[in-house]
């Protein structure tokens, strides 16, 4: 399939019944249908996410209504034969309105895949039934047999466990995990030729360790290696691309969702490598077909708009929170306090007025201390809830050790700086701060008593 099938300015020019025939008969189409869409012009250096989002073309109803209509079709119709042929060579593609299977492109989901694009200021974006799926994919386009990763040691336990376990079993894809704070280290462990990604968090799972991305960028582009991020600990807050990667993942699942109601995800980045990934004969999303569904792309790209709304009150409960923990004596790591080792990289590479992300982590030293908090926090004074997850409009609390990143061993948790008793918070802000506040001293004093006894 031909390249130029797919990139964020795409003219939207719809038909319902579609012919590959002549240009003219094209616009005569597309000037029915002109007001089925909105295109703003982005200034040339849209640098704040919300902004981006804003200027990103808006999509009309098919009757006009102010919302997009969903196209939940998985298969689409052609006027005449020859088009068919057209569209499986890559002549006619959704660029101009030329589907041919959801699993290939749908327009629906292809519209929250612009937004993601905006978001992240790529060219691109494709999205996809979750982050796992995102981030397995770009690394199995990335990667041939014999490919090599290099990686930051502090991952998601999922995406840990893809490149200890997994890739090297099935797909001859090993990776050496690093600090990526130490930067000389990362780069003696770039073997020229051979390695072909750099992959790291934004913000790091469960630890809050914030990556210099632009440094980072530049060490690996200098040995002609793809930089991958994951985003999904601070979407709004930090933009990778703008910093410098190539690629952005994300699990959709956690803010970009808000709701705790669905698993999804995204791959964000050049045109020409999304356009890899959904090519017929070698394309790793569609010969894999992590595929979304258009009506989950369409609630996505219904809560894309207040993403950045609610990004600044989590950020805000969360530097609060933290910052009142730590006066009462907890261990608290969080980027926003001036005792974090990257609070002053953070402060020069974060977007202005979002914060410094919604997860705190309170270091409770073993893991019966952390369970004994956590089950106050849920049982006795509704603080929050013990769950995995994050981004949700509710606080979520889980041990990392034990739960998400139990996928490590002992010694891959200890050189992550996992400590067993690490309680990660997802900040809400249901409730009002002080309610919440109090929720929480209550359950330590409770502790504390307990304690005492
Ligand atoms: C940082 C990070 N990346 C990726 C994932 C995987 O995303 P999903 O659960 O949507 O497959 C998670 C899930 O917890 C995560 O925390």
């Amino acid at each position: 399939m031909a390249d130029s099938t797919f990139n964020t300015d795409m003219v939207n020019k719809s038909s319902k019944k579609r012919s590959g025939s002549s240009d003219d008969q094209w616009d005569q189409l597309a000037a029915t249908k002109k007001h089925h869409t909105m295109n703003k012009i982005p200034p040339p250096h849209m640098e704040d996410p919300a902004a981006a989002l804003s200027n990103a073309r808006h999509e009309f109803g098919e009757h006009g209504g102010v919302n997009m209509s969903i196209e939940a079709s998985a298969t689409f119709t052609v006027m005449e034969p020859e088009t068919m042929r057209r569209m499986f060579n890559g002549e006619l593609g959704p660029d101009r309105d030329f589907f041919i299977y959801s699993r290939h492109f749908n327009p629906t989901v292809l519209n929250l895949g612009r937004l993601m694009a905006a978001l992240e200021g790529t060219e691109a974006a494709y999205c996809t039934a979750s982050g796992m799926s995102a981030i397995s994919s770009v690394l199995l386009q990335l990667c041939s047999s014999g490919g090599h990763v290099v990686a930051s040691r502090t991952l998601y336990g999922g995406t840990h466990a893809l490149l200890t376990h997994f890739l090297p079993r099935a797909c001859n894809i090993t990776t050496s995990f690093v600090d990526i704070r130490d930067h000389e280290l990362v780069r003696k462990e770039i073997v020229e030729g051979k390695t072909k990604v750099l992959y790291f968090e934004a913000m790091s799972n469960p630890t809050l360790t914030v990556a210099n991305i632009p440094e980072l960028s530049r060490i690996a582009h200098d040995k002609g290696v793809t930089v991958v991020v994951d985003n999904t600990f601070a979407p709004m807050v930090l933009s990778p691309a703008r910093l410098g990667a190539d690629v952005v993942v994300h699990s959709i699942s956690k803010y970009i969702s808000g709701g705790a109601d669905i698993i999804a995800g995204a791959v964000c980045g050049p045109a020409s490598l999304v356009n890899s990934m959904m090519d017929l004969h070698q394309g790793a999303l569609m010969l894999l077909g992590p595929t979304m569904n258009p009506k989950v792309a369409f609630e996505l790209s219904e809560r894309l708009p207040h993403l950045g709304l609610r990004m600044k009150e989590h950020c805000h409960r969360a530097l609060v929170y933290a910052t009142r923990m730590k006066k009462l004596g907890l261990k608290v790591i969080y980027p926003g306090l001036e005792d974090h080792p990257d609070h002053a990289l953070i402060t020069t590479i974060a977007n202005k007025d979002y914060g410094y992300g919604g997860i705190l982590c309170v270091d409770m030293e073993t893991e019966e201390n952390a369970n004994r908090l956590m089950n106050l926090l849920q049982n006795c004074t509704q603080f929050g809830f013990m769950a995995v997850s994050l981004g949700y409009y509710e606080t979520l609390m889980s041990c990392s050790g034990s739960s998400t990143s139990s996928e490590m061993n002992a010694e891959e948790k200890a050189l992550a700086g996992i400590s067993p008793g690490l309680v990660r918070m997802s900040v809400g802000y249901s409730g009002t701060l002080e309610q919440k506040w109090s929720q929480f001293e209550k359950a330590l004093s409770r502790m504390q008593d307990l304690k005492a006894k």
